[in-house]
């Protein structure tokens, strides 16, 4: 069994573009939202996802990566994206009638793993699992090539970094960030948490302290999908703005580590700093409600 498990995991790993939104950003917004918290929500997830460290949450933040390449995960494959079928950089937006695929997409993925979170009738387990797709569907979504349908979400899209031959999503989830934290890193639970301690200095009395008043406005547990749509059409705006500010033909072929990249990170920065604050907010709500100690219907 152990054998076969570990199988699984080396074959997910070698699949080329396998890790979305990179590790490092999935960490770090777990990281991030594991210091916005409140304790009893600590405490609450604690106890479902069986942790009783400070990684409760970046120990599982890349699981749902790990498991959508086997034959067990297939069935999520399609719940780490949205595919907005807008025509950038002319006209960016979402749609969830137009864009959610039939077999789903993030936006009702947060709201099926939401629910089931709050469904005391499942088994510890089954929560414990929503609990991990949720956790990695919030970070997603700010990504802004998981809201976005062309060349799908940009892995058709070659581009140079550094001189190396990548595709566009991959700098989108990985190269910026790894760029910015002063290269590849290999140890990126280390690297997660170093950043998300900066980013959270940055919120509570740094650069976002204003703007971080108004993230989670409107944000609604008892209509996730209306809450995620609005994460969902402010990281997929980024993809008119920073992704294809020229349109997507004339990028084909550019070097992006450059002026490309200085524009890109600033709002790498901002969103993962969204995704972890917001990721906190949520995790806060669906505690409260689960232990009973919201006063119902809490909004933000
Ligand atoms: C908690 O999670 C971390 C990160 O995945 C792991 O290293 C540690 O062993 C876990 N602790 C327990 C008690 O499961
Ligand atoms: C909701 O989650 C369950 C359990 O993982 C999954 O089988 C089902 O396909 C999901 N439903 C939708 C509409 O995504
Ligand atoms: C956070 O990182 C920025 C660069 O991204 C740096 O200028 C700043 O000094 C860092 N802050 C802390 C508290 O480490
Ligand atoms: C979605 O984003 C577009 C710009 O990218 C904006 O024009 C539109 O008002 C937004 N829609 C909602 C519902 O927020």
């Amino acid at each position: 069994m152990r054998l076969i498990q570990k199988a699984t995991a080396l074959s997910a790993l070698l699949l080329p573009g396998a890790v979305a939104w990179g590790s490092l950003g999935h960490i770090t917004v777990a990281y991030i939202a594991t210091n916005f918290v409140k304790d009893t929500t600590t405490t609450y997830f604690q106890d479902i996802l069986r942790n009783d460290t400070q990684h409760y949450l970046a120990g599982v933040a890349t699981w749902a990566d790990s498991i959508r390449y086997t034959k067990w995960g297939r069935f999520s494959k399609n719940f780490h994206f949205i595919d907005a079928k807008d025509s950038p950089p002319d006209y960016c937006g979402v749609d969830f009638e137009r864009d959610c695929k039939d077999e789903g997409c993030v936006v009702s993925s947060i709201q099926n793993y939401t629910s089931q979170l709050l469904d005391t009738d499942l088994w510890s387990w089954r929560r414990g699992q929503a609990a991990k797709f949720v956790i990695h569907f919030v970070g997603d979504i700010h990504q802004p090539l998981h809201v976005e349908n062309v060349a799908q979400g940009g892995n058709g899209i070659h581009v140079k970094w550094d001189q190396s031959e990548v595709n566009l999503h991959h700098v989108w989830d990985t190269s910026i960030a790894e760029k910015m934290l002063g290269g590849i890193h290999r140890k990126p639970y280390d690297a997660g948490l170093v950043w998300a301690a900066n980013l959270t200095e940055q919120i509570k009395s740094g650069k976002y302290q204003t703007a971080s008043k108004l993230w989670n406005t409107g944000v609604n547990l008892d209509d996730p999908i209306q809450t995620a749509m609005g994460w969902a059409n402010e990281s997929n705006a980024v993809v008119c703005t920073h992704v294809f500010p020229e349109g997507p033909k004339s990028i084909v072929g550019q070097e992006l580590a450059g002026d490309y990249y200085e524009k890109a990170a600033p709002v790498i920065e901002l969103q993962v700093a969204k995704a972890g604050y917001r990721l906190a907010a949520w995790l806060d709500l669906i505690a409260d409600r689960a232990s009973g100690t919201a006063q119902p219907p809490e909004e933000l």
